[in-house]
């Protein structure tokens, strides 16, 4: 049996992970970032096989990873959480940040500190992939924020998660409320 409310005690932070370039980038919000060694540093990001982030990372062959704080707005979830770049510029009007050597875009909208990872190593693991990057830029952005993470966007904003998220829980079938 599977408890669904014991999975939700697992902790998250939440990122807009990006890829791409100044031309055409693109990001999605993940709450699956996960620091993986530290010599070197290499981060890890899980990313649906249907998310349209999942070839453009490949194809970069970078990733940034912005840390969202408790203030930042929601129109960011619904922007980069819920529709897909296939549809429309995510990135349009946000502040923005290019990184020297990978060329990546960063949202430093609602974010406190960005992260860029050079792509090493990809895993198959069913629906989702899970990149790792070695890290070659991080910078703070604004220290005194609060990181944002899943329970009290959960908890504070009454957030949920589409069904690419890794954390979705189809509560229909569960007869769940
Ligand atoms: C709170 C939250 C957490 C999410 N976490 C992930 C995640 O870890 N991995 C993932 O693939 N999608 C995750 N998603 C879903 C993607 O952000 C969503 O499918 C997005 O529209 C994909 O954008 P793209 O098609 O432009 O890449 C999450 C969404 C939300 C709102």
């Amino acid at each position: 049996m599977i408890d669904y409310s014991a999975l939700f005690r697992i902790s998250y932070g939440l990122y807009i992970v990006c890829s791409g370039n100044r031309e055409h980038g693109n990001g999605f919000i993940s709450n699956t970032v996960f620091q993986v060694t530290s010599e070197p540093v290499k981060i890890a990001v899980t990313c649906s096989k249907k998310n349209f982030s999942a070839d453009l990372i490949r194809q970069t062959g970078a990733f940034s990873i912005s840390v969202l704080h408790t203030q930042a707005a929601p129109e960011l979830f619904g922007r980069f959480g819920f529709r897909s770049g296939r549809d429309f510029d995510k990135l349009a009007g946000l502040d923005l940040h290019y990184d020297e050597t990978t060329g990546v875009p960063m949202v430093t909208d609602g974010s406190m500190a960005v992260i860029v990872c050079r792509l090493e190593q990809s895993f198959d693991v069913g629906t989702h992939l899970i990149y790792v990057g070695e890290t070659v830029q991080t910078r703070m952005l604004d220290p005194d924020k609060t990181p944002m993470t899943y329970d009290w966007y959960r908890q504070n904003r009454k957030g949920i998660a589409p069904p690419n998220a890794p954390t979705y829980v189809d509560k229909s079938k569960f007869g769940m409320k």
